[in-house]
């Protein structure tokens, strides 16, 4: 059975006191009661080392919001695969959408980091998802077709075992308007059939597909509750303890 996993993406929030602070709330209302849930917080890479030392012999597991393909050199400003793996993250997220319009980030890097990541054990959560003009358009499925078969080219069903993917609609990120579940689903049941069609439909059966997109306490339930959505990547509302606690609970 697939596992529901909700990810907390502080983005660029919380300076390292106000990161504990968020934490150790977290910390204190999550437990094992919430088995059917795998619990994921990325916050900033200032906080990561703290962060990892804190969730110990908690449920929650730690994540980056990004990182470079290369494993080291002469790439300033940037933070290598290891260097998250040596820090305790166990996930990254990789071609979010604030990476790929804000710094430009296209496909084919975005498939050299997804190979960078799974040649050192850390699991992807990588984003796709069209703008409101492709919506309008009528290309959603092109668009998130050409995302995923460039972004996972070149690798194998094995190298993807811990592939996470989240659908982020871009028109619903930080907007406050989520996609209907309805549509969501739409969306979520066409990458399962796409991964089924590259890969395997055993493996397809098997992938967690996110949804990310102003999710919040009101919104969960009616969005988990589809058949192909299988957890949620939050952005705002991870910030607040109480809200992604309720998140997590809805599942
Ligand atoms: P949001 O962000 O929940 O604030 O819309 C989601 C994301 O960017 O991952």
């Amino acid at each position: 059975m697939r596992k529901n996993v909700i990810a907390g993406n502080w983005k660029m929030n919380n300076d390292l006191n106000a990161s504990i602070r968020l934490i150790s709330e977290l910390k204190k209302e999550l437990s094992d009661k919430n088995p059917n849930v795998k619990i994921i917080i990325c916050p900033p890479f200032t906080s990561l080392e703290t962060a990892s030392a804190l969730i110990k012999d908690s449920i929650i597991e730690l994540g980056a919001q990004n990182m470079y393909s290369e494993e080291s050199g002469a790439f300033t400003g940037e933070i290598s695969p290891n260097m998250l793996v040596s820090v305790g993250c166990k996930y990254v997220i990789l071609g979010h959408s604030e990476r790929r319009t804000i710094f430009n980030e296209p496909n084919q890097l975005i498939n050299k980091k997804i190979k960078a990541a799974v040649k050192n054990n850390l699991a992807p959560i990588f984003c796709v998802g069209e703008t409101l003009s492709e919506r309008e358009n009528g290309i959603t499925f092109k668009v998130v077709e050409q995302q995923i078969t460039e972004g996972l080219e070149g690798l194998s069903e094995t190298e993807l075992q811990n592939l996470i993917i989240a659908y982020e609609p871009v028109w619903a990120i930080g907007t406050g308007r989520n996609a209907t579940p309805e549509q969501a689903q739409e969306v979520h049941k066409f990458i399962r059939e796409l991964i089924s069609k590259l890969y395997s439909s055993s493996f397809a059966a098997n992938i967690t597909i996110q949804y990310g997109g102003s999710v919040k306490p009101e919104n969960s339930i009616e969005l988990m509750s589809q058949p192909d959505i299988d957890g949620a990547l939050v952005g705002g509302a991870c910030l607040k303890a109480d809200s992604f606690i309720k998140i997590v609970e809805s599942i």
